[in-house]
């Protein structure tokens, strides 16, 4: 009783800001911290910054303690206390994201107060880490905690996300996206900033977050002060505690599920936008008060399913029909962060009609949705390693998955769930669980980082799925062409600057060698307009006059000999043009996109600069001004390189044969005979996107190494490439 009572006048009293290690260094403190949220209800003052808290605070604070996970606090924490590691799995919406990494830092806090009462330097090593799979759960937690701890985000809590780093010195708790905790570990190979790692969303199952788990394997063994938790949504979490030897206790969590009922369609439906859209219409005429979740592929689909469903209810109402008010709103990775919150806020007197990718699937959980309509589809990766493609493909999703979607309708009341598919196809046609991104990915980027960790034995890590033996191969040997590993499978000098840059391989070989071929400033505005996300702004399907506005601004900018070089117009116009928002108006480019873009050049060009690689240009009047740029992209891309057959007018890639077709979006005006590509993205055919016209001669110049005779296969273009090399001689 007297300790209480002395814990209390601690955090009552004066907690001065940042000073929070010096503080209760009391003997014996035992389970619970004095000065944490479910007790903070008798204190004015917030731990964490010193300052006294907000009226929201406790309004928060008494909605979190309804979330299940506040039902297992001490469970939680007591495993955790005797273990190393936890494996926690819960249904989506129980406050695992949000409320397991407080709980983690209170404990971890306490423990380092207890340790090493006023000891500041270890004040950076409380830091908890909790990892997202997706940047946009990352941004949008991270800020909801903020505001829960009542701090402001950037400060105690920050997220980390590429390309943009929102944690300071003061951050204690950090949600970051499993790949940038994948390259913080190749800087700091024990993690040593973290006292604390939260794997979330497990089941997931990303290349990154299975890579961790072996990395976090071996640094928990020399690091046992390091807590590990994995957190997941589904049943998968028997596999996680088996691979860590079947030590980790399993906590589950029960959610607080209300039934759903499911309801399937008749027949299979030929067009399942189409089919949705409908049915939406249908649940907000027909049905009762709640909320509409619907699933889709992606943002184009989205935004057009959106403006129809608006248009529908329109039309409902302007037809005479009584049908309430909707407020709809459409989420995917690439909005703008303002625009992905508003998912959040309430629509008082409307229903609420989210059109959303698989990010509300589990990473995000949005209250008061009653009705899923779920058309049972989802884009996602997918890698042919025979072909060499990854490629972004709408396929059926898995049992597990609709299962998850279902689960969305029932979380605040009874709800729905529509599936637009049959049952027998439920039953049938579902794969039960999605496999895991590391089998169907290119492991180029993986390879370059997880050999940066200290990995050497890329074949025989413990893996938890192994990647198929034809996809090692063929990540090994794309390093190995691209000069960053060399015979014996080690990392070269130029392996280790690539790695450095948070670009593909190929694209970080052309931006490192761009020196070489005097354009690596023009490179560099390449690789940051490839790094974001698309800058031209498509008005919207049906609006015909928009539309060739649009057309029109986008040949203003089109360069005749590519894609790659009309995106360099762009950024060379945007900048000439002071980054105005009007100017970006006008000519349908997307503001916010440009200046990620501008962002993301300075921060690649710091990296350049560190490791003296020259920036230079040639001149603009030259002829090569052009040719060098094509040259330096070939010279990181020569592995996707088509070639135009003359017997069928259709292209074929020259390393693997295979037919592609030059995607609509690009701004050549002809065909030319080679071209280099970005990316080969497989649709109803395979089309390459942002190509650029290069010359035959440059193959056997540029990359005489892939270019040898007995690795093509047998062709036209090896035909034609042979004769270029007799000509030569
Ligand atoms: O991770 P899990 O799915 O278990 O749940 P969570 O993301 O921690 O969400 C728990 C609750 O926090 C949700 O049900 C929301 O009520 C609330 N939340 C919110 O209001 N705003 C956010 N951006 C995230 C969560
Ligand atoms: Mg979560």
């Amino acid at each position: 009783m007297a300790i209480e009572r002395k814990r209390k006048l601690d955090v009552s009293s004066t907690v001065p800001a940042g000073k929070l290690a010096k503080v209760a260094p009391t003997p014996n403190v035992g389970a619970a911290s004095p000065m944490f949220a479910d007790q903070a209800s008798g204190s004015i003052f917030n731990p964490w910054n010193g300052k006294p808290y907000s009226q929201k605070f406790h309004r928060i604070l008494d909605q979190r303690k309804t979330l299940p996970v506040w039902q297992h606090k001490e469970e939680i924490l007591d495993a955790l206390r005797k273990n190393q590691v936890l494996v926690l799995v819960g249904e989506t919406g129980s406050g695992k994201t949000t409320q397991i990494p407080q709980f983690v830092l209170e404990m971890m806090t306490m423990t380092v107060a207890e340790t090493t009462p006023g000891d500041d330097k270890r004040r950076k090593k409380m830091m908890v880490g909790c990892t997202q799979p997706r940047r946009v759960a990352a941004m949008s937690v991270s800020q909801r905690v903020a505001e829960e701890m009542d701090v402001t985000l950037g400060e105690e809590v920050g997220y980390t996300i590429r390309f943009e780093d929102k944690s300071g010195p003061k951050t204690v708790l950090n949600y970051l996206t499993d790949g940038m905790l994948l390259r913080e570990a190749t800087a700091d190979p024990l993690l040593r900033s973290y006292s604390a790692i939260i794997l979330d969303e497990a089941h997931e199952r990303t290349v990154a977050t299975d890579i961790l788990f072996g990395l976090l394997k071996r640094v928990l063994r020399s690091r046992p002060d390091l807590k590990l938790v994995v957190m997941s949504a589904t049943l998968e979490a028997e596999k996680f505690q088996g691979y860590f030897g079947g030590e980790a206790p399993l906590i589950k969590i029960p959610g607080r599920l209300h039934d759903v009922e499911v309801l399937y369609t008749a027949e299979s439906q030929r067009d399942y936008v189409e089919s949705a859209i409908r049915t939406v219409v249908q649940v907000h005429m027909c049905e009762g008060p709640g909320d509409v979740l619907l699933f889709l592929t992606g943002e184009e689909e989205i935004e057009d399913a959106c403006r129809n469903i608006a248009k529908e209810i329109g039309n409902l109402v302007g037809g005479g029909q009584v049908v309430g008010p909707a407020t709809i709103i459409p989420l995917y990775s690439t909005l703008p962060p303002a625009l992905q919150q508003k998912v959040f806020e309430p629509a008082p007197g409307t229903r609420k009609i989210v059109v959303s990718t698989n990010i509300a699937e589990t990473s995000l959980t949005i209250d008061g949705i009653v009705y899923v309509v779920d058309p049972g589809f989802v884009k996602r990766k997918v890698y042919d390693p025979r072909v060499g493609a990854e490629s972004l493909q709408v396929t059926p999703i898995s049992k597990a998955s609709a299962e998850q979607r279902k689960g969305r309708a029932g979380r605040t009341a009874p709800g729905k769930c529509y599936r637009l598919y049959t049952e027998k196809s439920f039953d049938e046609d579902l794969q039960s669980q999605t496999d895991p991104e590391m089998v169907r990915s290119n492991l180029g980027t993986t390879f370059l980082t997880m050999k940066k960790l200290g990995i050497d034995d890329l074949v025989h890590f413990d893996y938890m799925d192994p990647p198929a033996p034809k996809t090692l191969e063929r990540a090994l040997e794309m390093l190995y062409y691209l000069g960053a590993m060399d015979d014996e499978g080690n990392l070269t000098k130029l392996g280790r600057i690539m790695s450095e840059f948070p670009l593909d391989p190929q694209t970080a070989k052309a931006l490192i060698v761009s020196p070489q071929f005097n354009c690596s400033n023009e490179i560099l505005s390449i690789c940051a307009m490839l790094s974001v996300p698309n800058c031209f702004v498509r008005p919207p399907k049906g609006v015909a006059r928009r539309k060739a506005a649009a057309d029109e601004a986008k040949a203003r900018f089109a360069h005749i000999e590519g894609d790659h070089l009309t995106l360099l117009n762009i950024y060379h116009a945007f900048k000439l043009n002071n980054e105005d928002p009007s100017w970006c108006y006008e000519n349908f480019i997307n503001y916010k996109a440009m200046k990620s873009a501008d962002n993301v050049r300075q921060q690649l060009a710091r990296i350049m600069s560190r490791y003296n690689l020259r920036m230079c240009s040639t001149e603009f009047g030259s002829r090569d001004y052009y040719v060098n740029i094509r040259k330096a992209i070939l010279a990181g891309c020569f592995m996707q390189v088509a070639h135009l057959e003359r017997s069928t007018g259709r292209y074929r890639t020259v390393r693997d044969n295979q037919a592609v077709h030059l995607h609509p979006s690009t701004c050549l005006d002809h065909n030319p005979q080679w071209v280099v590509y970005n990316e080969c993205v497989v649709t109803s055919r395979s089309f390459i996107r942002t190509t650029t016209d290069i010359r035959g001669e440059w193959l056997l110049d540029i990359a005489p190494h892939f270019y040898e005779m007995e690795n093509l296969p047998e062709c036209e273009a090896k035909r034609v490439l042979k004769t270029l090399y007799k000509n030569r001689r």
